[in-house]
């Protein structure tokens, strides 16, 4: 699989398909907030019979808020790690270094559009919503591990844009076409990110045997349980969002019931579709069979 992807390809993509900021957002294109920003199998918001289908939708906008915003967190840290990565051998392959720098820049630009999203999404939702953060502590507990772990992280991530976008959001009718204007010009990108992290591996793990390998594997489990504990927090605030600009206060085994559900959400959209992916499976296994066991034998918690 390494074999088959390259940074003169990955560029190449890249710069045909590169956008700007100022044309995907802002003017007349506006978010509709009579209509749902998430596909049901990440908000899973119907099984939460005590709502209406109007709480529902509420919801379903807190948790495409929180969505961009805890993207714009991760971005934050994978921005610095990739020029890190670069930096060492800015003498070295041209197609490398420009290709690790467009993917640098891409990511500041995602950042960017985060931040005007998350501008617009309080400006037209009414109430307050909280998001985990802040984004420098996040990505200062995540850059504090090895570098392989970090790279592990940035893959899964990667990987789980594609995913959530070819899976569940590509062929949904009942999205609000500007969100969804906004995942699809982030996957697009990320498409080379996924490549281009597949090789950041690879040359991170050249020359490691086998225990060193499987240490990279642990760091990157202990930032999903970094991340994990976030997503815990995520729901809470998710909860409190949804009573505020619903102004319903849902009794005890109600609020049980959604911390419950939606934190099976929260952890099958960040963890368990990045985990499970058979293209980060694939690169676990190229790096050592053990890897990938170690990492199926803990995902079904996520999934
Ligand atoms: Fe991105
Ligand atoms: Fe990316």
């Amino acid at each position: 699989m390494l074999n088959t992807y390259s940074y003169e390809a990955a560029l190449a993509a890249s710069e045909s398909v590169h956008w700007r900021v100022e044309d995907i957002i802002g003017g007349e294109k506006r978010l509709d907030f009579t209509r749902h920003f998430m596909p049901e199998s990440l908000a899973q918001t119907e099984s939460l019979s005590f709502l209406t289908n109007e709480e529902r939708r509420i919801l379903n906008q807190i948790r495409g808020n929180a969505y961009l915003c805890i993207f714009g967190l991760v971005e934050e840290f994978i921005l610095p790690f990739v020029l890190d990565h670069a930096r060492p051998q800015l003498q070295g392959d041209d197609y490398r270094v420009r290709a690790l720098l467009q993917f640098a820049g891409e990511e500041a630009k995602h950042i960017q559009l985060f931040k005007r999203f998350k501008q617009e999404f309080e400006d037209g939702f009414g109430t307050e919503c909280q998001v985990i953060g802040p984004p420098e502590a996040i990505a200062a507990a995540i850059l504090s591990h090895e570098p392989l772990g970090i790279a592990l992280t940035t893959l899964h991530i990667e990987w789980m844009v594609q995913r959530h976008y070819i899976d569940s959001i590509k062929d949904d009718q009942d999205l609000d076409p500007q969100f969804k204007s906004l995942l699809k010009h982030h996957w697009i990108e990320e498409v080379q990110h996924a490549k281009l992290d597949t090789l950041m591996v690879g040359a991170l793990a050249a020359g490691r045997g086998e225990e060193e390998i499987l240490h990279g594997v642990e760091e990157y489990l202990a930032i999903g349980g970094f991340l994990d504990n976030g997503l815990k927090q995520q729901v809470e605030f998710d909860l409190e969002s949804f009573e505020l600009a619903s102004g319903r206060t849902l009794s005890v085994p109600q609020r049980e019931e959604f911390q419950r559900v939606q934190l099976r959400a929260n952890r099958w959209t960040y963890l368990g579709t990045g985990m499970t992916h058979e293209r980060v499976l694939e690169t676990l296994e190229w790096l050592t069979p053990k890897a990938r066991q170690i990492v199926e034998s803990v995902s079904p918690a996520f999934c």
